[in-house]
């Protein structure tokens, strides 16, 4: 039984735009190959010296401002993230250290375009069973910065951007219905960035520490997979997805989306996401897609919302909650 609510939402994306027309100046593509593939018209980058913890902190003080909340009780920082500043200390610590919290632990987890949600199981797991009374729950990424653009078939897709949301104790309308965790370890060989090895199962790696995949296989795992996690997460909760508001699916392409609402008996009118004008910003996709429903005025207090991240590793989260 859950016994924790999302009581707030900000968000920040950076100023600099790169549009597809921006691409067409850089690598050889076009406007429609784009948009026809991923849906995608345009997405945010960091300038040179802005980096994740950067965007982390912009979307806290929003988080803030928005819903006039403090952060000084926060007793525990999640940082979701692929691409933070250092390798240590983490984007986490950084946080701690802007916003002065006196009591806090601090730490990032790496679950990549899955991380948010991860990030919301755990927060969910320690405020329910006591441990922690208030978390920060922050999903950024600067995927611009480990991205070879000369490489047409990854530079069109990803973007930066941040989200985040407060966790707090709520023993009497908690926000947590049901969740779903998977992993397909064989598969990270499709979606990596090489670290200190620069090999895998025997397959030397490519990218020199930027992104590499096969959009494909990641496609049609997505597109397979999902749709199947879906059904298990509904069934859990004993529900149907006709009784299902809103649908918030990792934002990492558009005819995906399309695709995985198709299968899955769910309308595209109630779907959440941040892609056409973000692109894909892995852990940052869909905090940035909530806190737009938000601002369009789709996503309402007491909606029932399934979010679900899915990415390399391959790993997966579904969550059930109550808005
Ligand atoms: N512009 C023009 N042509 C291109 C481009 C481009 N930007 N990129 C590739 N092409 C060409 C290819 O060279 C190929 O040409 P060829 O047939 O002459 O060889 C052709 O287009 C088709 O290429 P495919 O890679 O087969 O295209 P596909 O239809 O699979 O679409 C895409 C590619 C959009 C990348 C798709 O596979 C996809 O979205 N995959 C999922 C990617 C993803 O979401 N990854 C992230 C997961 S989340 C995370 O953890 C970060």
């Amino acid at each position: 039984q859950s016994k924790a609510r999302i009581t707030a939402i900000g968000s920040y994306i950076p100023e600099r735009v790169l549009s597809n027309a921006d691409l067409e100046n850089i690598v050889d593509t076009n406007n429609e190959w784009i948009v026809q593939r991923t849906g995608m018209k345009e997405r945010r980058i960091t300038s040179e010296n802005e980096f994740t913890s950067d965007l982390c902190i912009k979307a806290v003080k929003n988080l803030m401002q928005n819903y006039d909340k403090t952060v000084d009780d926060v007793d525990l920082i999640i940082v979701s993230t692929t691409t933070a500043d250092f390798v240590f200390p983490s984007v986490a610590c950084q946080l701690q250290e802007t916003f002065k919290m006196k009591s806090t632990g601090a730490f990032d987890l790496n679950a990549t375009c899955a991380g948010f949600t991860y990030g919301l199981h755990v927060a969910n797991g320690l405020i329910s069973s006591g441990l922690h009374k208030k978390i920060l729950v922050i999903g950024g990424e600067t995927l611009s910065k480990a991205t070879d653009y000369t490489d047409r078939s990854t530079c069109v897709l990803f973007g930066d951007g941040a989200g985040a949301v407060l966790v707090e104790y709520d023993e009497e309308n908690p926000s947590f219905i049901s969740s779903v965790l998977g992993t397909n370890g064989e598969g990270g060989i499709h979606l990596y960035r090489s670290g200190l090895s620069k090999e895998m199962n025997g397959m030397k790696l490519l990218g020199d520490g930027n992104m590499v995949q096969n959009g494909r296989e990641v496609y049609k795992w997505a597109v397979r997979s999902v749709p199947i996690g879906l059904q298990t997460l509904l069934e859990k909760a004993h529900l149907r997805t006709e009784d299902i508001d809103w649908f918030v699916p990792h934002s990492a392409n558009l005819r995906m989306i399309e695709s995985i609402c198709e299968k899955s008996h769910i309308s595209m009118d109630n779907t959440l996401y941040s892609v056409k004008k973000m692109g894909n910003t892995s852990s940052a996709s869909i905090p940035l897609a909530l806190d737009l429903g938000i601002k369009e005025q789709k996503l309402h207090y007491g909606d029932t919302v399934v979010l679900y991240g899915f990415g390399g590793g391959l790993t997966y989260t579904g969550i059930i909650i109550k808005w």
